[in-house]
């Protein structure tokens, strides 16, 4: 019997075993009527022909669903782009490159431009435009992976010591086909002045995840408060590389008119 198939059967029978504890509580979580057909929710497919497992479709897709639903965020249940309702030609603008963002993504992905970029204004739904995109894109069966800037950094830099963990955890949102990237360094801007600057924790947690990115061509999604003038000051080149990656997709929201958060105390 060879590894795998050892640890097929522990699943199977219900075992406790450190490194698939995670597998097997989503499948106590879930009824029987939707155990995946394939694997039989072990999360391990057999090919019959040459005897070897690999992972089944249905355990990238659950990896996936618990990394959004770790920060609090259901895909299945967020506002939708129909949900926003644009203020203004800039909105209206922001609002039509996401549509068509999600409705030719197969064609933008092969293309160097392939990203998103929000930037600005807080309350201007920034995160509400990202978040329908990931949620749409992945009702089309991609892999979108959502990582709030400041939780994730902040789950990174505890984990460092457990190097196996942070391995993981970090390449979560290295290698996502799709990742969304929300206020991005918040941490550096209080009322929208630039009060920070990099820091080496930012340099070692964040850079390798932007940099593998860039090198394999993956699409990020990224919302800001920055102005991209602001990105620029914090580091040049880096923020080149951003823009570069994200083409005509780009909207910056300049101005309180923007705060949806504000609106009713505005009339
Ligand atoms: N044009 C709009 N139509 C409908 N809802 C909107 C619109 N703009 C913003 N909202 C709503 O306002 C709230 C704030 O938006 P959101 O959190 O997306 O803003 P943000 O730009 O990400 O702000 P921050 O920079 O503070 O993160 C959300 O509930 C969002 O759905
Ligand atoms: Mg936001
Ligand atoms: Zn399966």
């Amino acid at each position: 019997m060879t590894e795998v198939e050892k640890i097929v059967n522990r699943i199977k029978s219900n075992m406790t075993s450190t490194d698939h504890t995670q597998d097997q509580v989503t499948q106590m979580e879930k009824s029987t009527s939707d155990i995946c057909p394939i694997c039989n929710g072990t999360g391990w497919e057999l090919n019959k022909e040459t005897r070897a497992y690999k992972r089944c479709k249905c355990y990238k897709k659950e990896k996936m669903q618990r990394l959004w639903k770790k920060y609090g965020v259901d895909p299945k249940d967020i506002k939708k782009l129909n949900d926003y309702v644009p203020i203004d030609e800039i909105q209206k603008e922001a609002k039509g490159k996401a549509v068509d963002y999600v409705k030719d993504f197969e064609t933008i992905v092969g293309n160097k431009e392939n990203g998103f970029g929000l930037f600005g204004q807080p309350g201007a739904g920034k995160t509400h435009i990202l978040l329908a995109i990931g949620a749409a894109l992945i009702s089309k069966g991609i892999e979108v992976v959502y990582m709030p800037y400041v939780e994730v950094m902040r789950e990174l830099k505890a984990t460092v010591m457990d190097n196996e963990y942070y391995i993981k955890f970090s390449s979560n949102y290295m290698k996502a086909r799709v990742l969304i990237i929300d206020d991005l360094f918040k941490d550096k801007l209080k009322n929208g002045n630039l009060v920070g600057e990099l820091k080496e924790s930012d340099i070692k947690h964040l850079y390798p995840i932007l940099n593998y990115r860039y090198l394999n061509n993956l699409p990020t999604l990224i919302s800001t408060e920055c102005t991209p003038d602001i990105l620029q000051r914090l580091d040049d080149a880096q923020a080149g590389r951003m823009l570069e990656r994200c083409g005509d997709n780009i909207i910056v929201f300049t101005g309180q008119k923007y705060n949806y958060r504000m609106k009713k105390f505005m009339r």
